[in-house]
């Protein structure tokens, strides 16, 4: 099912559970120049997830798309789309797969078009009009015929996703795809795999280490740190914590400060410019405003904080980065 997030981008839900596993690895290792860069890696997509795959630079997101499309071979494990072994039963593998693996390369002195025309050529009995058609759904119709080496990093990793689209896939593996861009031409990519995901009914898997950009188009993330996937699930899921985070203004700090102190569901207080940052048990904000009234004191606001992946990702990350 579809339906709409509230920055209005398109995101899938599933209500049965039934669906068809897209994505299916299991136990997958990969030591890299003596060093365990992948780690008995588990990982489930499902037919219509926008799945994310997260973690920060160096946790291992590019070399695990590299095996999943069999361009590197893992030590251990198995790595399965729709339903097909990636190492015996390749072209059924990747049937209808379609990726970006980091940059995506062109030839600079031909056309957006002509550069397609190269890689439609791996797939004979493609209709004559499918190369306008992605580049159209893309929005690079007007500038198909200019050479690419003066196309802007927007229009090359958008051109990128085009090339991805060529053999009409149902899957489609994106390795960082708004890696670069500024935050117009984010949206712009963020957007473009929604409607893709919503008009063409593509599963998508997105790498990235921007938490905020994944939070916005998935509907399921992974986690991956140093190697080893930390958690997987729907977004929602992973947001739903036994405390809350609110934020009180007050003039009067030290001596709510002082209160809270005394307050048992109360667990962690932080002084923030004209106010306080409290963290509580959840659903206890209320009883925070009565115990405050209680005492005699009244604060100018009380806000909650919404849990973002972001804030999910440092409690399990540390924050750090994998490269060390
Ligand atoms: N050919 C190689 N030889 C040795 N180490 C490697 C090799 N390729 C990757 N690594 C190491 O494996 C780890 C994971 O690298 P990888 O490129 O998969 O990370 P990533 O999550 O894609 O990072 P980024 O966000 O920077 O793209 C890193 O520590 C990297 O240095
Ligand atoms: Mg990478």
């Amino acid at each position: 099912m579809l339906n709409v997030n509230k920055t209005g981008n398109k995101k899938v839900t599933h209500l049965s559970g039934t669906e068809k596993n897209v994505i299916e690895v299991r136990g997958l290792s990969k030591t890299l120049g003596g060093k365990t860069v992948i780690d008995n890696l588990n990982l489930t997509v499902k037919a219509g997830d926008i799945y994310g795959f997260l973690g920060p630079n160096g946790a291992g997101k590019t070399t695990t798309i590299r095996m999943l499309l069999d361009l590197i071979h893992p030590d251990r494990g198995t790595v399965k789309l729709n339903g097909f072994d990636i190492r015996t039963d390749f072209k059924k593998a990747v049937e209808r797969v379609g990726a970006v693996v980091e940059t995506p390369t062109f030839y600079p002195y031909l056309s957006g078009y002509n550069n397609l025309r190269i890689s439609a050529r791996l797939y004979p009995g493609l209709p004559d009009n499918r190369i306008a058609e992605v580049l159209e759904m893309v929005g690079l119709s007007a500038r198909a015929d200019d050479k690419v080496g003066t196309y802007s990093l927007g229009m090359r990793q958008r051109l990128g996703l085009a090339r991805a689209l060529v053999n009409c896939p149902r899957l489609v593996i994106l390795d960082e795809p708004t890696n670069g861009l500024d935050p117009h031409g984010m949206k712009e990519v963020r957007e473009m795999i929604c409607q893709l995901a919503l008009e063409q009914d593509i599963t998508f898997f997105i790498s990235s280490h921007l938490l905020n950009e994944v939070e916005q188009v998935c509907n399921r993330v992974g986690i991956l740190h140093g190697g080893r996937l930390l958690t997987e699930g729907p977004v929602p899921e992973l947001l739903q914590t036994d405390s809350e985070t609110i934020e009180l203004g007050t003039s009067e700090e030290k001596e709510v400060l002082e209160i809270l102190k005394g307050i048992a569901y109360v667990k962690a207080v932080q002084m923030s410019s004209g106010g306080l940052i409290v963290k509580t048990e959840k659903g206890h904000s209320a009883k925070i405003n009565e115990e405050l009234g209680r005492r005699g004191v009244f604060v100018n606001y009380l806000l909650p904080r919404q849990n973002s992946l972001e804030q999910y990702f440092i409690s399990k990350t540390g924050g750090g980065k994998s490269d060390a």
